[in-house]
């Protein structure tokens, strides 16, 4: 695949710091205001809680980076299936200006009224609606892929997975765990960035890794950077024949 390359580390803490290291790189690259949109799930733990630490934490310039997320559950701030509680509880309470965070609002009426806010948002912060390959909307995207082939909350044989028009949308039944409404970034959204970075750790995500690579029509082989793609995997997580 074009523009995609796998970075193999030898564990998940190897995986956390390598990710730790290419955002501060991604950080460096961009002398003005730094957009990071994260990923929910288990996948990203281990790295939020590093960039609360140091070296980390002296190294980025806190106040020029804005984080979003590439898709939340619509369940309400503070609970512990929200994805942007779990990134706040990470590292953003501890560090980041209030400002800089922009959650997926679900005090709202429902999925797709959360997805039109969100939408204005991010349009807002990036003085247009009309996505310009040439400044993209994001410096990084931060994916993990579920068990499925899904990323954000863009699920296999969804119409979300189709949509172009719109940078947000609401899903309103999930196909895997934890069965709640979702909000999601669509790809055109996700593409829309310097370098997406999947994060893939432990043999729980060997199945669909070896799917992935194969090149299976997936949420996860769809998603593609306009920018760089780079999918950092452990040893765990790669098929038998790639682990060497
Ligand atoms: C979510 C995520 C989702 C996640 C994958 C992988 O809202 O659940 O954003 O896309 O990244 O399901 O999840 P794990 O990291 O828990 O394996």
């Amino acid at each position: 695949a074009p523009n995609r390359h796998i970075v193999v580390v030898e564990d998940a803490v190897a995986l956390a710091e390598a990710a730790a290291d290419r955002l501060i790189e991604r950080i460096e690259a961009n002398p003005g205001r730094i957009a990071i949109c994260m990923t929910g799930g288990s996948s990203p733990k281990r790295l939020y809680e590093l960039l609360a630490t140091e070296p980390y934490r002296s190294e980025i310039p806190w106040d020029r980076v804005h984080w979003f997320i590439g898709d939340d559950r619509f369940v309400p701030s503070g609970d512990p299936l929200n994805n942007m509680t779990m990134a706040r509880t990470a590292f953003l309470d501890a560090c980041a200006p209030l400002a800089n965070v922009h959650p997926i609002k679900t005090d709202v009426a429902n999925p797709d009224e959360a997805a039109a806010l969100y939408a204005r948002e991010l349009q807002s912060f990036y003085g247009t609606d009309k996505l310009d390959k040439a400044k993209p909307l994001f410096d990084l995207v931060l994916l993990g892929v579920g068990p499925d082939g899904h990323v954000a909350s863009l699920f296999p044989g969804y119409p979300a997975i189709e949509v172009k028009d719109r940078w947000v949308v609401g899903v309103p039944e999930a196909h895997v765990k934890p069965f709640v409404p979702r909000v999601s970034l669509t790809q055109p959204a996700l593409a829309s960035c310097r370098e997406m970075l999947f994060l893939m750790s432990g043999e729980d995500k060997r199945a669909i890794l070896t799917r992935v690579l194969k090149g299976q029509d997936l949420p996860a082989n769809r998603a593609r950077s306009d920018g760089e793609t780079v999918w950092l995997c452990d040893k765990a997580a790669l098929p038998d024949d790639a682990r060497g």
